[in-house]
């Protein structure tokens, strides 16, 4: 089949729209040390011109095989699927182009994870697992400009951190940062500081404070009850 690489003239010209063609990405994707964080399921990518996902579908394709590949049983399968996808990360300036980003996602996600689950583990897919990686996704692949940092009605580019509970790895911390204190290195919600590069997104640095973004806190819990979204009260 024919890859459409293009949508109009007018939008190459306008946003330097040109989709990156499957052996290309393929190409970039196994390059040694790319495939090095590709394998590894808590390694951050962030794709800043994300277009309708050529590179993080493929990242999370590979991501779903790493994690049926390392899983013994079906629970740590759907945690390590979901750890997989949490750590990967797009921003998109034009609204269609996200609507298709986040379609495509959740696609190679639910397509994967089925396969996966009935193959390896004679298990149907988990409705929790499911919705929780459409919370992750929508808030992951967000709709803005990666240079000003804000979305199209002018308010802040806000991303999620997805951080296991350290001495309990069935557990999940959401905690949102905007995209301005990430790469600044100043801290929003929390603590955010030099998260200056795609594969250290959210280095953490307990000397910083700034704050402009209005503070949202997520109550701890399990990756499969991430689609509760429960909020400190
Ligand atoms: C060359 S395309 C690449 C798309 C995708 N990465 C791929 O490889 O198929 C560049 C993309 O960046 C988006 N874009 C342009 N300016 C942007 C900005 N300031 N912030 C975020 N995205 C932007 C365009 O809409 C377009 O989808």
């Amino acid at each position: 089949m024919t890859e459409k690489l293009i949508k109009s003239a007018d939008r190459v010209k306008n946003h330097g729209e040109i989709f990156t063609p499957k052996r290309i990405v393929d190409l970039m994707i196994d390059q040694p040390e790319i495939n090095a964080k590709v394998n590894d399921l808590q390694a951050t990518f962030l794709e800043p011109s994300a277009g309708e996902g050529a590179f993080l579908t493929e990242i999370l394709a590979r991501r779903m095989s790493i994690a049926l590949a390392t899983s013994s049983n079906f629970s740590e399968y759907n945690r390590n699927c979901l750890i997989g996808l949490a750590s990967l990360y797009g921003i998109e300036l034009l609204e269609d182009n996200v609507e298709s980003l986040v379609m495509n996602m959740n696609d190679t996600f639910r397509n994967a994870y089925r396969d996966g689950a009935q193959s390896a583990f004679e298990h149907e897919p988990s409705s929790k697992v499911l919705n929780s990686a459409k919370v992750i996704i929508r808030a992951n692949m967000v709709q803005g400009d990666a240079l000003k940092r804000i979305t199209s009605d002018g308010k802040p580019i806000i991303l999620s951190e997805w951080a296991s509970v350290a001495g309990k790895k069935d557990y999940v911390q959401r905690t949102e940062y905007t995209f301005d204190a990430i790469v600044d290195g100043s801290g929003p919600t929390g603590k955010v500081a030099g998260a200056t590069q795609q594969l250290d997104l959210f280095a953490l640095d307990d000397d910083s404070t700034t704050d402009q973004h209005d503070e949202i806190k997520y109550v701890p819990c399990r990756w499969v009850d991430i689609y509760k979204e429960q909020l400190v009260e």
